[in-house]
């Protein structure tokens, strides 16, 4: 055993000196995916240095194994207002129970990756509580954590990167290579995860299996809110179902599916179409690795290619490493493989992340490898459809058995010439309940907006922003309001033109004129200057200042635009130093308003 692992616990040692238990356990919590792709890299990686890999899910681990596991690296992300991903939840819970003894980890090596945005206020969150709290469960650290930022130019890989060399050099020092085993080259493929067969027979039902949790509702209603000639195409999407009782400020889950001329593009550039409609049977290729749930009866690659994976994404890094793999003309392959390598990452973002250019449009730029990708390996290749969330727009009192929500479709340009539109959004828009019915995998989840149950609240929701309002106000305004009560509810509504986006414009108005609601609008383009929602909160400063101050007010701050939370901040905390005659600390004031829960965001991209 090298000097190098003199620190580490005499029981660890011993078992790398006899070459016992080269395992290595990742444990992932990832809301959109990168953080899986990270923890998969580790996967593959581990795989090629010999180590006996098992890889989960948090909340799919069983988390008992923890107590004989030797080495585990953890990759989290943080997620809204620093909350856990959803597959992560329960065992977070788990972890930050107090009564967990103090040294239950004191076996356990291990190393923890973040991925946040530092954009938001709460950065890497999740993975800071996450690596105090393994320390003080008594578990020891291979390296300092590494905490990957969004905002970084190269994306989180700029800081990941130097990090995984760390970490392998640790690990190879603890855990040398037994005699006669070599380290895999790099360039060499790995055997697929996944064994798929194509039979000809016919399969009867031909959906997947949709996520355990999910419900089918029926489409009723998919208005387009805003008028043709505006820029943005806005739904007003009504969904049927069994919904269980929700309440303000839930969101709504949605797996999307891909369009039929995005699945036929795939099986054309890749020469799979004869394979499209027969029965695959998927086996696990790999003990300790099972076969996803949703692909446990028969389906075919057509449905697979239009229901589970992200075929319209912006492929991430292990795309390429893997499909440097098969690539047998030169050309192709040295390019694929310098995008792998650290030195090509300038190059991968250009090509790739900031024209947001998609899996199938990498695919038809490499087509000759792309004919060479064997149907096993596409579970290794594409990454899964995530479920997208969506802040419900209705009140259960008005009517539990229907949800409703407000969708921006997206689309936008880049230097491609094909504008970029958002996969669930564009689904979602493209569906038209009159011309056949439509039921989609939904299912109800918690949003980070709590609201209170009674007090006055001030509300800021511009756009598309205004969704979770619509609900809470709703149910506020369907309880019965005493006559001459003064009202407690205000909201400020921000669009760019009163005739064009101003949604739920009759509703505020017929609220506003029985008192219920105090509504002020900021239409940003009806004339020359532009006028935001911050711009009419200074307007009314006297009257937030006095429900600020008097009325110990809630203020919930939603929407899209990327600036607006911190201008609406910064907005807030002028009224507050003005107002208070410059006494009160306007930071101070909104960090505890933040910490009573008095003042809460729920921001999307
Ligand atoms: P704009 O598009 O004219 O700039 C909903 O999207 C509304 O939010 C639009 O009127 C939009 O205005 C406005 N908006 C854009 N950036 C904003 C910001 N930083 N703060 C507040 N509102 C903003």
């Amino acid at each position: 055993v090298s000097l190098g692992v003199a620190h580490f616990s005499p029981a660890l040692i011993h078992m790398a000196s006899s070459g016992k238990k080269r395992e290595l356990l990742v444990l992932y919590g990832s809301q959109t995916g990168t953080a899986q792709d990270v923890a998969e890299r580790i996967e593959r990686e581990g795989r090629r240095r010999r180590f006996h890999v098992q890889i989960y899910a948090l909340d799919e681990y069983d988390k008992s194994g923890l107590i004989n596991t030797p080495v585990c690296v953890f990759v989290c992300a943080t997620t809204g207002q620093g909350d856990p991903p959803d597959n992560m939840k329960q065992f977070w819970r788990f972890l930050l129970r107090r009564n967990l003894p103090a040294d239950s980890l004191l076996h356990l090596q291990t190393a923890v990756v973040g991925l946040g945005d530092s954009s938001y206020l709460k950065f890497n969150f999740i993975a800071k509580k996450l690596y105090r709290r393994l320390g003080q469960l008594g578990a020891s650290f291979l390296l300092p954590p590494v905490y990957g930022d969004d905002q970084h130019d190269l994306g989180p890989d700029a800081v990941i990167d130097p990090w995984l060399v760390d970490l392998w050099t640790k690990l190879d020092t603890l855990y040398p290579l037994p005699p006669g085993l070599s380290v895999l080259p790099y360039k060499e493929r790995l055997p697929s995860r996944f064994n798929i067969n194509a039979y000809s027979a016919p399969v009867s039902n031909t959906a997947l299996k949709p996520p355990s949790q999910a419900m089918p509702a029926l489409l009723l209603d998919n208005s387009r809110l805003t008028p043709s000639s505006h820029f943005q195409d806005v739904r007003l999407i009504t969904l049927e179902g069994s919904f269980p009782h929700y309440s303000p400020g839930d969101v709504l889950m949605i797996v999307p599916e891909n369009t039929s001329e995005s699945v036929e593009r795939f099986l054309q550039v890749t020469e799979m179409t004869h394979l499209a409609d027969l029965s695959l049977n998927i086996t696990s290729n790999e003990e300790g690795i099972s076969v996803p749930q949703r692909l446990s009866s028969p389906c075919t690659l057509r449905t697979l290619l239009r229901c589970y994976w992200d075929i319209q994404s912006v492929p991430r890094r292990s795309f390429f490493e893997i499909l440097s793999w098969f690539a047998m003309n030169e050309l192709e392959k040295e390019k694929l493989e310098e995008f792998v390598t650290p030195e090509g990452q300038e190059e991968l973002y250009s090509y790739c992340n900031r024209p947001r250019r998609t899996i199938i449009e990498v695919l038809i730029d490499f087509p000759l490898t792309a004919t060479k990708i064997p149907v096993s390996y596409l579970l290794d290749l594409l990454p899964v459809l995530q479920p997208r969330a969506f802040s419900i727009a209705s009140s259960a009192t008005t009517n539990p058995q229907h949800v409703q929500i407000l969708v921006a479709v997206v689309e936008y340009k880049t230097k491609l010439f094909h504008p970029r539109k958002g996969v669930c959004t564009t689904w979602l828009a493209s569906l038209d309940p009159c011309r056949e019915q439509h039921y989609l995998s939904v299912w109800l989840s918690k949003g980070t907006f709590s609201f209170p149950s009674s007090g006055h609240i001030i509300m800021i929701g511009p756009g598309t922003g205004c969704a979770p309002f619509r609900s809470f106000i709703n149910e506020k305004s369907s309880s019965s309001v005493v006559p001459g009560q003064p009202c407690h509810l205000m909201l400020f509504f921000g669009c760019r033109s009163e005739r064009a986006d101003y949604f739920f414009r009759s509703e505020w108005e017929s609220l506003a004129a029985s008192n219920k609601l105090l509504i002020f609008t900021a239409f940003s383009r009806d004339q020359e200057m532009k006028v935001y929602v911050q711009d009419k909160i200074k307007e009314q400063k006297e009257l937030v200042w006095d429900w600020l101050e008097r009325h110990n007010a809630y203020v919930f701050i939603a929407g899209s635009a990327k600036r607006m939370p911190i201008d609406v901040i910064d907005a807030l905390k002028e009224l507050i130093t003005e107002c208070s005659n410059h006494k009160l600390d306007a930071e101070e004031y909104i960090k505890s308003m933040e910490a009573h829960k008095r003042l809460q965001l729920e921001t999307w991209a």
